[in-house]
């Protein structure tokens, strides 16, 4: 019998993980099956297995999942497996590496009448993080879609939310990095300076901008602090055209990060982390390199450019 179902199990998963026939699933089910995430306590159906399955096999297409130990007592099965892909397709919101990863797992099993009823799951995620280069914030790059508004806590009315966003007074950078050798690069006011030893920054990119898978594969980037000469310039780089550096003028930094001549200050940072946070990643970065200009930087304020050597002093 141990034999039977450890059988049907293996040719079902490999199936379902290896091959993408996700249908083998409903011999091996019954109606009401849960899958439990133990870390999560989060239940799901038949449905959600499936769509998980496709969703990691269209990441990782060469996907092969082997079952190392099946361990079978009465009811209860266990299951230790190792799943190995490498990453050429987007997943969950990241960009091709083209890294290989491996992660491994187990599964606890409650059978009823040959089929599995519920399923426990366990696995380690950190080699699959690792390697995609992120670290997922409040499960917000895991399941963007199942996050529920907690409504004891509340939330502002976005209006307010603009209004307290507006009375941030912020520089403007121009963040850079190439890709096939040509510079790429946008306008970012979401800049920060972490830590002076290690010099550390950050930067906050929306997934949806044309210059981030570029910036997301690079392992430097460039962050010019605009002036108050640099109106054009913002224009240029908060617009979505294909060649903006068409007439900027720049230098590369030792790694190769378009540096912009005339900007108040420009430096040249190796990507350290790529926090997922919902529709943007955070870039956390050590400083490589950093140069100093002359010009005053311009200043962003609810909207409006304003000239930061006319700044009073209080
Ligand atoms: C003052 C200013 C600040 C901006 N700050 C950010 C930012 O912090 N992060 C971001 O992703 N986009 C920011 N943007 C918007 C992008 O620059 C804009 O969406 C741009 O068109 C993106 O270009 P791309 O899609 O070609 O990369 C900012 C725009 C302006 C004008």
């Amino acid at each position: 019998m141990q034999q039977a179902i450890d059988a049907f199990i293996t040719d079902v998963w490999a199936a379902a993980w290896d091959r993408g026939e996700v249908e083998a699933l409903d011999s091996l089910v019954t109606e009401d099956y849960v899958r439990v995430d133990k870390a999560t306590g989060h239940g799901t159906g038949l449905a959600e297995l499936k769509q998980e399955i496709l969703a990691v096999r269209e990441g990782f297409p060469d996907l092969t999942t082997t079952i190392d130990n099946f361990v079978l007592d009465g009811d209860t099965a266990a299951i230790f497996w190792t799943s190995k892909g490498t990453h050429t397709r987007p997943f969950l919101g990241v960009p091709p590496t083209n890294r290989q990863v491996v992660t491994t797992g187990s599964n606890i099993l409650a059978l009823r009448s040959g089929r599995i009823a519920r399923e426990t799951v366990t696995w380690d995620d950190s080699g699959l993080l690792e390697a995609l280069g992120i670290r997922s914030l409040a499960d917000a790059a895991a399941a963007p879609e199942q996050v529920v508004v907690d409504t004891m806590s509340g939330e502002p009315d976005p209006e307010v939310m603009k209004g307290f966003n507006r009375q941030f007074v912020t520089g403007v950078t121009v963040v850079t990095t190439t890709e096939g050798g040509v510079p790429k690069g946008l306008a970012v006011n979401a800049y920060s300076s972490i830590s002076l030893e290690p010099p550390l920054v950050m930067v906050c990119v929306q997934k949806t901008s044309s210059t981030y898978p570029a910036l997301f594969a690079s392992t430097h980037l460039g962050i010019n602090i605009l002036s108050n000469r640099q109106k054009d310039t913002v224009s240029t780089f908060a617009s979505k055209s294909s060649d903006k550096f068409a007439q900027i003028a720049w230098h590369g930094g030792p790694h190769g990060s378009p540096l912009i001549d005339g900007s108040s200050a420009a430096l040249e940072a190796e990507i350290r982390e790529r926090f997922q946070a919902r529709t943007h990643t955070i870039f956390i970065c050590r400083v490589r390199h950093a140069e100093v200009g002359e010009a005053e930087p311009m200043v962003y304020k609810a909207g409006r450019f304003y000239d930061g050597e006319e700044l009073s002093a209080l």
